[in-house]
């Protein structure tokens, strides 16, 4: 597999709703959840802020079209990603492993304590995945206050709380030789 990761840049912008659009196909797989896969997608002013903020890549295929994206958001301490999507004909190729490392290289460059994001609990390709990527559930008392707001939101926005969690991969700091 020949998988190429760069940053995003704004000229990717108009083809990254359709990879998430596709991405989500993947809920339809699990009743209680199809609605996902009818959701909005990001909207292409929000990518261009989070572009802007320098933590966001795609993943070129062989053909040289995009086979995913993940957005993220450096905060104070951590790298926050708000969306990873692989195209529904690229999953299971280790797509989404390649970006989650590249996303955790950056953050330990910037001096960064993690990574985090929220995602659905039991889902395989949410939870179970990222923790046998390294990441931990945080219970709500362990997340702190913007981990906090974005649980909140999230509920507000519909989703149930018992169905959501926060998590996070710690960054080893690499030892000076
Ligand atoms: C989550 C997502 C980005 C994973 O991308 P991917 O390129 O298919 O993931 P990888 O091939 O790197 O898989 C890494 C590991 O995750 C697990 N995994 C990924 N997809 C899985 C699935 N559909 N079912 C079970 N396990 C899965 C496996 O352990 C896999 O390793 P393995 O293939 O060696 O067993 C992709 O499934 C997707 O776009 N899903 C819809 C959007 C979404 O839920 N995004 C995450 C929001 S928090």
């Amino acid at each position: 597999m020949t998988i190429s990761i760069r940053p995003t840049v704004p000229a990717d912008v108009p083809l990254l709703p359709p990879i998430e659009q596709s991405a989500g196909e993947l809920f339809r797989t699990v009743p209680e959840l199809a609605w996902i896969a009818d959701g909005d997608n990001i909207p292409p002013q929000r990518h261009l802020e989070l572009i802007a903020g320098g933590a966001c890549w795609v993943a070129e295929a062989e053909d040289g079209s995009l086979a995913g994206f993940l957005a993220a958001q450096q905060t104070e301490d951590a790298l926050h990603i708000w969306e990873l999507s692989v195209r529904q004909d690229q999953q299971r190729r280790g797509i989404g492993r390649a970006m989650i490392g590249e996303a955790a290289a950056f953050a330990r460059e910037q001096g960064l304590q993690a990574l985090t994001l929220s995602t659905f609990v039991g889902v395989a390709w949410n939870e179970p995945m990222y923790r046998r990527l390294g990441f931990m559930v945080l219970s709500p008392e362990d997340c702190d206050a913007r981990l906090q707001d974005i649980l909140r939101n999230e509920l507000a926005a519909g989703l149930h709380s018992e169905r959501r969690c926060a998590m996070r991969m710690h960054i080893a700091r690499v030892a000076a030789a």
